[in-house]
């Protein structure tokens, strides 16, 4: 079994933290989205992957380079334009040839890993295995049908979802998914959708079978998304203290705090992360919080939030509630005349204040 992972796409409704950074390698609990794709695979043993990339692959090269640090060997495979996930598979097919294989959209997180839905395939001598989840909004994903076990129908973004399920960015593949890539057409959008090559499989007699999860999350663009991501892997994380507490802290709960950072005077509520030297300083952080490497926080009190790598946050009076700060931001209080709010904020960015 090969695995093929996606980390193209255009990522339009991430910015603005995506005008400077692919999403793939956004942090959630302080690991690039990436990485937990590469986790699962590996853990199921799979050796051989697949990564999908689009125009500013180079990123996603200079991270993950042969793959070796997951025990994987990875092969790049450019797409010219977003083109669309059936597209992704069509033009993996040299790379997999007759095996059967994983594909994995790599801006999913799901809890749990996906060996047990690699077992139900092969146990189900199945040409196509897909994972479902419970959505409250099935009408923003590919929606199955469902009779006696086996997946009858699947519709993109229908107007009257046939069940509550959304089709998940996990789908296990014989080689018969090869024909159906190659037979459908670019949809109104101009995608070769990967729905209706699920259709297509079904309309052939090939047997489409599925697994539930409960635990997945997928982007859709907003903060509270990633911040509802972040909540989902710091709920599973274990305390470990490998960064320094003064012993005027106070650690609650599950709390990491990895090498080099420090904690000094300052109460935290877990679950937390708080990355490799950082600085914690006179501070509250409150649970649901993943503050990345090499940040600053002083004087101030942040919950639920995601802070990226290198922010310095200080002297805040009104706790930060719900926001996700990209690279090298800047929240300080200004001691200069006149008395106001100063802003230097890129494009799309959103500032709420008080
Ligand atoms: P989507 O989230 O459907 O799309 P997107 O990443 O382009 O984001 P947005 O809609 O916000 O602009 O993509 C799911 C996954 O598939 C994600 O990992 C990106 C990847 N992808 C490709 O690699 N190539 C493609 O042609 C498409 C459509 C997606």
């Amino acid at each position: 079994m090969k695995a093929l992972i996606t980390a193209g796409g255009h990522g339009t409704r991430l910015r603005p933290i995506t005008h400077t950074q692919n999403k793939h390698l956004i942090p959630i609990a302080n690991k690039p989205i990436l990485n937990y794709a590469l986790e699962y695979v590996s853990e199921a043993g799979i050796k051989e992957v697949g990564i999908i990339t689009n125009r500013e692959g180079e990123e996603v090269k200079e991270a993950y380079g042969d793959g070796t640090s997951f025990g994987v060997k990875i092969t790049y495979i450019p797409q010219e334009a977003p083109l669309g996930l059936a597209h992704c598979v069509k033009i993996a097919e040299d790379f997999i040839g007759n095996e059967p294989f994983v594909f994995y959209l790599g801006d999913n997180i799901i809890v749990g890993g996906i060996k047990r839905f690699i077992d139900e395939f092969y146990e189900k001598k199945t040409n196509c295995h897909l994972v479902l989840a419970k959505v409250k909004d099935p009408e923003r994903f590919g929606v199955p049908e469902i009779k006696g076990g086996r997946i009858v129908r699947v519709e993109e973004k229908p107007k009257k979802p046939k069940s509550s399920y959304a089709v998940t960015g996990i789908y296990i593949y014989d080689k018969h998914i090869f024909e159906a890539v190659n037979a459908i057409k670019p949809s109104a959008r101009g995608e070769l959708e990967i729905s209706d090559a699920h259709q297509y499989l079904i309309d052939h007699g090939y047997k489409v079978t599925y697994s539930e999860i409960t635990g997945w999350w997928k982007d859709t663009g907003k903060p509270e998304d990633l911040l509802e991501a972040n909540r989902l892997v710091l709920d599973n994380i274990k305390a470990e203290i490998n960064g320094r507490v003064d012993s005027n802290s106070k650690i609650v709960g599950r709390v990491v705090i990895e090498e080099g950072a420090e904690i000094i005077n300052s109460n935290i509520r877990g679950p937390v992360i708080i990355g490799k030297g950082t600085k914690i300083v006179e501070s509250y952080i409150g649970p649901y919080t993943s503050i990345y490497n090499d940040c600053l926080i002083e004087h101030s009190e942040i919950e639920f939030s995601i802070i990226l790598e290198r922010c310095i946050v200080r002297n805040q009076n009104i706790r930060i509630e719900g926001s996700l700060l990209g690279k090298d931001v800047r929240i300080i209080k200004s001691n200069e005349k006149p008395f106001v709010n100063r802003f230097l904020v890129g494009d799309q960015s959103i500032v709420e204040v008080r």
